[in-house]
């Protein structure tokens, strides 16, 4: 077997190529320029799977961004607990600043609905949510997401920051993740 990543049998079905991805960002950088102008905007992104995505988006934006990063982990989506825990912290005090969450995929909603409340408890003028990508059909928890790249059905997908056994985060495309044995 090739140990080419870009050929591996796990990588299946191309969901969204590079170009489409590049147009979708651009569409949301957009948006969120407008509705944050004379604004500074103060981007959290929750690692790892949004990194592609913040350095990407970041760079096609046309007001001031600041950005902060925050890691879970997340016993969420296995169990529907709901149960999380904080592994990283912010840097930033965000009282009265204007915070974005970016997230690459919003599933359970169990993630972002613990970021949430725990960043409200900080005072920050405003919170908003981006995702890339809503897998709705799996939500527990009710989120008001601002900005949505795709919408996508209850499948797995690698590749753009998204991962399978910590692999395919590199991929500049977004596939289904392909578990049939070749
Ligand atoms: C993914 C994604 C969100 C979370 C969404 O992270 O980046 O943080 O799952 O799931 P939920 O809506 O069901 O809570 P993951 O745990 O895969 O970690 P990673 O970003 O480091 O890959």
């Amino acid at each position: 077997m090739s140990d080419n990543i870009f050929e591996q049998p796990e990588v299946g079905r191309l969901l969204f190529s590079e170009e489409e991805i590049q147009n979708c960002v651009a569409r949301l950088a957009g948006e969120i320029s407008n509705d944050y102008k004379d604004k500074t905007v103060l981007i959290v992104s929750v690692l790892k799977g949004a990194v592609v995505f913040l350095s990407d988006l970041i760079r096609k934006l046309t007001v001031t961004a600041e950005i902060d990063f925050m890691a879970i982990s997340n016993y969420g989506s296995i169990d529907s607990s709901g149960v999380v825990r904080l592994l990283k912290d912010l840097d930033t005090n965000i009282q009265g600043l204007d915070v974005l969450l970016l997230e690459d995929i919003i599933d359970t909603g169990l993630s972002l609905n613990y970021l949430i409340n725990n960043l409200k408890t900080r005072q920050p003028a405003s919170i908003s949510v981006c995702t890339l990508l809503d897998r709705p059909r799996r939500r527990i928890a009710d989120i008001d997401i601002k900005y949505v790249g795709f919408q996508i059905p209850d499948i797995f997908v690698v590749g753009y920051g998204l991962d399978y056994q910590g692999k395919y985060r590199q991929l500049p495309y977004i596939s289904e993740l392909n578990t049939e044995p070749q």
